[in-house]
C-alpha cells in the first residue's frame, strides 16, 4: 500500500455518498473509490451472513482497485460484518455507527431518539453502544422500513417520504427527544424533511463528518496520508443497473459523474 493509493468506501446503495462528500471536504487531495451496492439494497431486510459475504467481496473488489483504507460507509454493514473485515483485511477500517456518544452529551431533555435499520438497532454493536450511553438518558429507537428505498428512488421529498418520516419522528418528539441520532448513511439526504418534520428546536446528529476526521487521523498515523497537491478524483461503482444508477448518483454528488458496472464474479449473493 502507497499514499498516493485511493481509499474505498461502501454502502448498501447511495446513502454513503452522504459520508463520502465527508471525507471529500476532509481530505480534498485523496483519490476515492465508491462502491454502491444498490442491486442488493436495502441490507436492512437481509440476514447477517448475506450483508457479510456482501461486504467481504466488495472489500475485495476495493482492495483489487488497490483501496489503501476502507470505510464502511454503512451502519447496517458495520453491525453485521465490521469484526469479520477487520479481522480479515490487514489495512485501515474506519465503520459508522449511530452517533449515540455525541447526542447523549448535548441532550438537554435527556431524552435522545435513534433513526436506523432494524438490524442495525438489533446488532451487538449496537447493544454496546446502548449499554454504554443508555445508563444517562433515555435512548428511543426506531427502526425505518421503508426511508432507504425511498432514498434509492430518487425521492427525498415527497409525500410518501414524508409520511414514513412523520410515523417515525412524531411518536419520538412526543416522548420528549429533543436529538435525532441519523444512524443510517441515507437518512442525511433526508435531513431537510426530517427537519421540517421534527421542526427547528430538535437537534439532528450525523457523524459523517467525524468519520471523515477519523478517517484522517488513522491515514495519518499509518503514514498513509497523500502527498497529492492536486484535486482528489471519484470513481463510482454500482451493481444497480448503470443507466438507474448514473443518474441518481450524479445528482447526489452534485456532479456529472461515470458509474462502472460493478463486476459480478467475485461477488457471491
Ligand atoms: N446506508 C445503510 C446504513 O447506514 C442502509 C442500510 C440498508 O440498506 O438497509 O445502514
Amino acid at each position: 500500500m502507497a499514499a498516493s493509493d485511493p481509499i474505498g468506501v461502501f454502502d448498501s446503495g447511495i446513502g454513503g455518498l452522504s459520508v463520502l462528500r465527508e471525507i471529500r471536504r476532509e481530505l480534498p487531495n485523496e483519490d476515492l473509490l465508491y462502491v454502491a451496492d444498490s442491486g442488493h439494497a436495502p441490507y436492512g431486510d437481509k440476514p447477517a451472513p448475506l450483508i457479510e459475504a456482501r461486504s467481504i467481496a466488495i472489500v475485495e473488489f476495493l482492495l483489487s482497485q488497490r483501496a489503501k483504507a476502507i470505510v464502511v460507509a454503512c451502519n447496517t454493514a458495520t453491525g453485521a460484518a465490521v469484526a469479520t473485515l477487520r479481522a480479515r483485511f490487514p489495512l485501515p477500517i474506519v465503520a459508522m455507527e449511530p452517533a449515540i456518544k455525541p447526542a447523549a452529551a448535548s441532550t438537554r431533555s435527556g431524552v435522545i431518539g435513534v433513526l436506523a435499520t432494524g438490524r442495525t438497532l438489533a446488532s451487538e454493536n449496537f447493544a454496546r453502544l446502548h449499554a454504554r450511553f443508555g445508563a444517562d438518558v433515555d435512548i428511543l429507537v426506531q427502526a425505518c422500513p421503508g426511508l432507504v428505498e425511498q432514498v434509492e428512488a430518487g425521492d427525498l421529498s415527497g409525500a410518501e417520504t414524508r409520511a414514513l418520516l412523520e410515523r417515525y419522528v412524531l411518536p419520538l418528539l412526543e416522548r420528549q427527544a429533543d436529538t435525532l441520532v441519523l444512524g443510517c448513511t441515507h437518512y442525511p439526504f433526508l435531513a431537510p424533511l426530517i427537519r421540517e418534520v421534527a421542526g427547528p428546536s430538535v437537534a439532528i446528529v450525523d457523524p459523517s463528518a467525524a468519520i471523515a476526521r477519523e478517517l484522517r487521523r488513522r491515514l495519518a498515523d499509518a503514514v498513509l496520508l497523500s502527498h497529492e497537491k492536486r484535486a482528489g478524483t471519484e470513481r463510482f461503482w454500482s451493481s444497480a443497473a448503470p443507466d438507474q444508477a448514473q443518474p441518481l448518483i450524479s445528482r447526489l454528488w452534485r456532479a456529472g459523474i461515470e458509474v462502472w458496472s460493478l463486476p459480478n464474479a467475485p461477488l457471491p449473493g
